[in-house]
Parts: C-alpha cells; structure tokens; sequence
C-alpha cells in the first residue's frame, strides 16, 4: 500500500534565498513534488556567525518545515549543513534529511592533479567538515579555499549582476588569475552569480556546484523510504521567508525562473 505521506510536501531551507538553486535541482528532476522553502533571510547570513548560533537557527528552521508537514527536509545551504546536519540526523533519525557539501569530489577527479579554488562562507572553510573533506582528495588535486564574506550580501539584496558586485569578484579572483582549473561553489547562493565567475575566471576554468548531487541524493532517500509523490508532473512550490514581506516572496519566485547557466 501506499505511504500516506508521499503527497506531503518536500522542506527546503537556507539562511536566505540562495538554497533555491538547490530547488531547482530538484524540481527539474522531481516535478511531481510539491516544495516548500524557507529562507532564513532576516538572519542571513549565517557564514559569519558563532556556531551555537548557526545550530539554533538550522534547527529552528527544520522544526518550522516539519510542523508544516515536510515528509523530508533538504539542508540547502553548506554554512548549516556544516555546523549542524549530524546534531539533526540524531534529532529525526526517521526523516530523510539530506545536505549539501562542495563538490570538491568530481572537481578533484578530473585528470591531471587540477587546481580547484573553493569558494564559501568562512563558516564553511573552517569546518571541520571541509577539512575532512579536503584531506580525502589532496592526492589528486590542489585544493585551495577562498572565504567570500559578503557576496551572500549581494544575492539576499537582489543583485547577481551589478557594476559593484563584478568589481568585488575580479577583486576576489584576481590573485587566482591563469592558476586554477576549476572552481568549486561551495555556497547555494553562488550559483546565481556562475556567469559573472565565469566571465571572470575564464572559460577554460571549469564550474562546480553541489546543487544536483544533493538533488539527486534527496530522490534516492526518498525512493528508499517509499515517500516518492506518485504525481508524474503536477508539482508546486510555496515560498516562505522570515522577513516576511512581499518583495522578499516575489525576488524568490524570480531566482526561482532564473536560467543558472
Ligand atoms: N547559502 C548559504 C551556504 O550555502 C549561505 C550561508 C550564509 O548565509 O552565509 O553556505
């Protein structure tokens, strides 16, 4: 027999509006899922604050998602993922619940021991989870991390395409200049920004994201747990937000339309 549970909706959260690159992900390959997102903006960004804080404000958030009936939660935002998935996986053994990490891991396997330039929140880059996860593959690749305090600030204001915000990434990037192969975003709101990265860095430099992977990883715990939605296409997404108000609501449903390529 059926789950009851798989017409309920899928939670998707991040400190603001960024983890909505993660939904795309996943409704491209589950359209027959209804989503609900939160972004956490009134706190963003979360990457510059104490830890405790980060844990509290995750967990708050996972507690919303779940009093609105989420069947499963997707931690779309790397900074909570780091600071707090395990503490939530023992909290709700029984829901899946999946994060999102850098995709340092296809970065790194591509031929000839590459360069690999990481960009995150500072939270990120000094987790301990990055440092696992950097030292599982610095045998084939070099991996270098760049904490990027302040472009979260760009993407929560509405802007992925400014004079201002191309000024402040050649400022980030230019020390990398003609010495890196790829570059990893490790951050959900970084790929609403992936043109400009890439007009910058060049188009011999290769772009990541963690976006699909955790996507897809969602879709497997899913299936696994029989939750799937049984609807071929008919899904729908509702947007919250902790800021409350109409503008936040609209600039979320344009991201959401937004071509990432
Ligand atoms: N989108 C969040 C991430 O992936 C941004 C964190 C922040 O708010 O600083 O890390």
């Amino acid at each position: 027999m059926d789950n009851p549970k798989c017409g309920q909706p899928i939670g998707v959260f991040d400190s603001g509006i960024g983890g909505i690159s993660v939904l795309k992900e996943l409704y491209k390959i589950m359209p027959g899922e209804h989503y609900i997102y939160f972004g956490d903006s009134q706190n963003a960004p979360y990457g510059t604050r104490p830890l405790e804080e980060i844990r509290r404000l995750t967990i708050a958030n996972v507690e919303f998602l779940l009093k609105q009936g989420a069947k499963g939660i997707v931690v779309a935002c790397n900074t909570a993922t780091s600071a707090a998935v395990r503490i939530l996986r023992g909290m709700y053994p029984d829901v899946p619940l999946v994060g999102i990490e850098p995709a340092i891991k296809p970065a790194a396997l591509q031929p000839g021991h590459p360069t690999i330039l990481v960009m995150a929140t500072p939270m990120t880059i000094q987790g301990k989870k990055y440092r696992n996860l950097m030292a599982n593959y610095e045998a084939q690749a070099d991996i270098i991390g760049l904490p990027c305090p302040g472009l979260v600030e760009f993407v929560e204001s509405g802007n992925t395409d400014g004079d201002d915000l191309r000024a402040f990434l050649e400022r980030l990037l230019e020390p990398y200049a003609g010495k890196i192969d790829s570059i990893v975003l490790g951050c959900t709101h970084y790929p609403f920004v992936r043109g400009l990265i890439q007009e910058i860095a060049g188009a011999q430099v290769r772009i990541f994201d963690g976006g699909n992977g955790t996507a897809r990883e969602m879709r497997r715990r899913l299936k696994e747990a029989g939750l799937l939605s049984k609807d071929a296409g008919c899904g729908s997404v509702t947007f919250e937000n902790s800021l409350a108000k109409e503008e936040e609501i609209e600039l979320s449903k344009t991201l959401f339309q937004k071509n990432l390529c």
